[in-house]
């Protein structure tokens, strides 16, 4: 469906109902032969997006030469208006009668077993940029723009030519890196992937286009990795290409002749270098979909740092998304060439076909559960499940929440946040625990470092320290939940009765939870946690809350000891006085729940 959007999906695996938006085209597609009759006689013209801007289109055009379907389709914001019509020609002109005004947007429901996001990117705007004149010299242009005016079907038929004077260019320069592998606060810190090999295949049909031509690229590194990659690059060398090691710093224009100063300092021969030009390419980065939160919050996806869309394991599962029955294919997982975008996309079907085949899914061990006589219908689980796996209580009909167990990923948030202890996480039940609480604990706490550790970052990051024969305290005891989410404020308050002095909550940096979000509901829970032992008059710094991913063995170790020392300042007196304030606390927080038992009999 094209012309069309997802307005919104409800369901889970095997189950998923999709909304699809179908936009008016005001053009039957079935019956358009494409003639360009109508686009002939239209008034209107406005710049073409398709062709960056460099020629005009009419308001009833068709989007791109390859557009599916091959009709075309009439731009309402850009009409002259048909309410009442105003113009009304391209009417008058089709044969086939086949332009509506009145046409509509339709909805369309669909039922889906899984779902494929290959939303793609967008590409990033150089205008910050100020330095490299974009938007002040008409000879700079971007690599976008290029594939435009080089394209036999672009808006010059393939004659490139420079837009101050449309002439040819005999020297072309191309500026790597804009708005990719900047720490200076623009652009983004990650490297774009396709830039280089971009640039590379640019010069190429320069020199195939124009042999003689000049073609100067200025670089950081080039990154040619990739079957036949460094081939391509040898071949843009050996036909004159120049590689300038070094980002030039400021780019002028000559006022008589139009052509562009660039000054660069070249770090391999370590001199500072002018060049002129008469022609300027950017080479400009990808950055994440703009409408991207609107993708995350239809299919309650995550994103890296980056801002692009989070796996659910970066080995073992690439193509499938946190959120089961969803995968991601292509730019919109992380920049990536048309190869790599294929061989995901290949992937990602295909492990789509194997669920949708096997008819069936196996459901995670590791679930939660509803024990519904001791539930007071707060609707807190259906708040905090990252997955929208809980459908919400009803208390005025006594409904229990329900948990929709092929959608449940186990992260435990629920269980933590359930005052009543109404959630039962298999696996990782409050009693066991406990249990391992109590046994960690039971003689000599004071010397022990307990560390609550999620499965997936903090406690394979201590793995990373064991293998990498990195040195930590002996003292140091772990317990793994699947997530820092199903830390329960209960665990910490029970390891300070028991005589913990201090106790380590680690997770996921932020953005690596793999249960979306539910490492912001461990940051909350944490605050909560600390502002009551201030108010207990127990010092806050004895619970430490760090973020420790899988590949940190070094900051694990080095965490470890930062503990064993705060150990050696919590004195016995600190201890014994937490240990029975601590005591009153449990004792008031059972007598609370007693109580609220008894009031629902
Ligand atoms: Fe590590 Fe959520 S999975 S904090």
């Amino acid at each position: 469906m094209t012309n069309s959007e997802v307005e919104s999906v409800s369901g889970f695996v095997g189950n998923f109902n999709v909304t699809i938006r179908k936009k008016a085209r005001y053009v039957d597609p079935d019956e358009c032969t494409a003639c360009a009759e109508c686009a002939n006689i239209c008034p209107v013209a406005v710049p073409d997006e398709y062709q960056q801007g460099f020629s005009s289109r009419k308001a009833i055009y068709m989007p791109f030469p390859q557009a599916v379907p091959s009709a075309y389709i009439l731009d309402m914001e850009n009409c002259l208006g048909n309410n009442p019509i105003a113009c009304g020609k391209c009417a008058d002109v089709c044969e086939k009668k086949c332009i509506n005004y009145d046409d509509q947007d339709e909805l369309i429901n669909i039922e889906a077993g899984v779902i494929i996001v290959a939303t793609g990117m967008d590409v990033y705007d150089p205008t910050e940029y100020d330095e490299y004149g974009y938007t002040r010299f008409d000879n700079v242009i971007t690599s976008m723009e290029f594939e435009r005016l080089i394209c036999a079907g672009g808006p010059t038929e393939g004659h490139f030519i420079r837009p101050s004077d449309r002439k040819i260019p005999k020297s072309i320069g191309f500026i790597q890196c804009v708005g990719s592998r900047s720490r200076n606060g623009r652009g983004n810190p990650y490297c774009s992937n396709i830039c280089c090999m971009n640039t590379v295949k640019d010069t190429l049909l320069l020199c195939d286009h124009y042999p003689g031509v000049e073609a100067r690229v200025f670089y950081m590194d080039m990154r040619a990795f990739g079957k036949g990659f460094e081939d391509l690059y040898m071949r843009s060398r050996e036909e004159g290409v120049k590689y300038v090691r070094g980002i030039p710093g400021d780019v002028s224009e000559n006022d008589e002749n139009k052509n562009l100063v660039l000054t660069v300092e070249n770090t391999t021969t370590g001199r500072r270098e002018i060049h002129e030009l008469e022609m300027l390419v950017l080479s400009q980065g990808v950055i994440p979909r703009q409408d991207g939160d609107q993708i995350k919050r239809l299919l309650t996806l995550s994103t890296t740092s980056d801002g692009f869309i989070m796996e659910s394991h970066p080995k073992l599962k690439p193509v499938d998304a946190p959120t089961k029955g969803v995968y991601i294919a292509g730019c919109v997982e992380s920049p990536k060439d048309v190869k790599d975008s294929v061989t995901q996309a290949s992937a990602a079907a295909a492990r789509a076909s194997i669920l949708l085949n096997a008819g069936k899914t196996r459901v995670e061990a590791i679930t939660s559960h509803v024990e519904t006589d001791k539930c007071n219908y707060c609707g807190i689980c259906a708040d905090v499940c990252p997955y929208n796996a809980i459908l919400a209580p009803d208390r005025k009909a006594k409904r229990a929440p329900t948990i929709i167990q092929a959608a449940c990923a186990g992260c435990g948030a629920c269980a933590a946040e359930c005052a009543q202890d109404a959630i039962i996480m298999r696996h990782f039940r409050d009693e066991q625990i406990m249990a391992q609480i109590e046994a960690i604990l039971e003689v000599e706490p004071h010397k022990h470092l307990l560390t609550f550790a999620c499965n997936w970052c903090s406690y394979a990051g201590g793995d990373n320290a064991g293998t990498a024969r990195l040195q930590y305290p002996t003292t140091s005891r772990l317990i793994r939940t699947m997530c820092s989410g199903r830390v329960d404020e209960k665990f910490v308050l029970h390891a300070f009765r028991l005589g913990a002095p201090m106790v380590l909550v680690s997770g996921c940096h932020f953005a690596d939870c793999h249960y979306i979000n539910a490492v912001h509901w461990t940051q909350k829970r944490m605050d909560r946690l600390w502002n009551k032992l201030d108010k207990l008059k127990i010092r806050p710094d004895r619970l430490r809350l760090e973020w420790i991913s899988a590949a940190e063995g070094q900051k694990f170790a080095k965490v470890m000891r930062e503990l064993e020392n705060s150990v050696r300042s919590v004195t016995m007196e600190e201890m014994e006085y937490t240990m029975k304030i601590m005591a009153e606390e449990e004792n008031r927080i059972l007598e609370k729940k007693l109580k609220a038992a008894a009031k629902k009999v």
